[in-house]
């Protein structure tokens, strides 16, 4: 049989943030113009861990960005689980707030769960009270997880088919494996697939990743696909951001993604670079969550 040999297309978020953010601008500036309307998110940080500290730095930067409020609460790493809920509750009754995220992972001392679900589902921009996966998983979604959602976006800019594909997602995470699941299942913009969900769990990981026309991976494992686990024409979403050592690099480390992207290359159809693909997303994503709640209370 011939090999095929694709003009593989690279999926860059930062050009579908781009438009969704020049669609966003008009939405703000409409809600300040005809209501006095400024999105405002509440962010809630606990303990000092590096990455999460980078992350709200980000998401601060982006809401000054698109002229939106973004105000951080940074609390102690041994804040207690009532103290925290208090700040929440005050946050849900405060109508100049329209988003609230909780900053993950929380200290192991915190009971996640129960803190997530304190926060109002009107205000969970992050999509991750049970009653906004509730609401997705029933084909309605509200507000959905900032990073599938963001693959969604990518998927359409890109006119990437769903439509009776054989989706295969590897991850089974409440922030991305488990939404994404749904949202493709679904009969709706870009879904209409039939989708396989991997895990740890998995026997022959291989077979399924070689059925996939559609391939997701969230498994938190640097450049763990390789080319040989893939047929040709497969179109690559990589979620994994990794940080490995590398000497050749001034800062001693790169990073890189859940994909072997240079062994995968060639054979794939479409694929996200990392850093420059689903990464660019998600603060975008954010932002519309939040834009969205702001219109909502109107
Ligand atoms: N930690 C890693 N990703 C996320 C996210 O999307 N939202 C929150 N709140 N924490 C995270």
């Amino acid at each position: 049989m011939n090999k095929f040999f694709f003009n593989t297309i690279l999926l860059k978020g930062s050009n579908v943030s781009n438009h969704i953010r020049k669609n966003l601008t008009l939405q703000i500036n409409e809600l300040k113009k005809t209501y006095n309307i400024t999105p405002k998110l509440s962010a809630i940080l606990v303990g000092d861990n590096p990455a999460s500290q980078l992350y709200i730095k980000s998401k601060e930067k982006a809401f000054k960005k698109m002229d939106c409020i973004s105000e951080t609460h940074n609390l102690p790493i041994n804040t207690t689980e009532s103290n925290l809920i208090e700040l929440i509750k005050g946050l849900n009754n405060d109508n100049s707030v329209h988003g609230i995220l909780v900053q993950l992972p929380l200290p192991k001392s915190l009971d996640s769960k129960k803190i997530l679900h304190s926060i109002s589902p009107e205000k969970d921009v992050d999509g991750f009270h049970p009653m906004n996966i509730g609401y997705l998983y029933q084909g309605e979604p509200k507000y959905v997880p900032c990073t599938p959602g963001g693959i969604i976006e990518i998927l359409d800019f890109y006119d990437i088919p769903t439509e009776r594909c054989h989706a295969v997602i590897v991850g089974r995470s409440n922030i991305v494996g488990k939404p994404m699941y749904g949202l493709l299942a679904q009969n709706l913009r870009k879904g209409n697939a039939t989708v396989t969900m991997c895990h740890t769990g998995t026997k022959d990981l291989s077979y399924f990743t070689k059925q996939a026309d559609l391939l997701i991976i969230a498994a938190g494992i640097p450049e763990f696909i390789k080319g040989d686990m893939i047929s040709e024409g497969t179109h690559i979403i990589d979620v994994g951001i990794n940080r490995v050592n590398d000497a050749s690099e001034k800062k001693g480390y790169k990073i890189v993604g859940d994909v072997d992207f240079f062994d995968c290359f060639d054979k794939s159809a479409s694929i996200t670079p990392v850093p420059g693909g689903v990464g660019p997303m998600t603060i975008t994503m954010l932002l519309s969550n939040t834009v969205t709640s702001a219109k909502n209370s109107i």
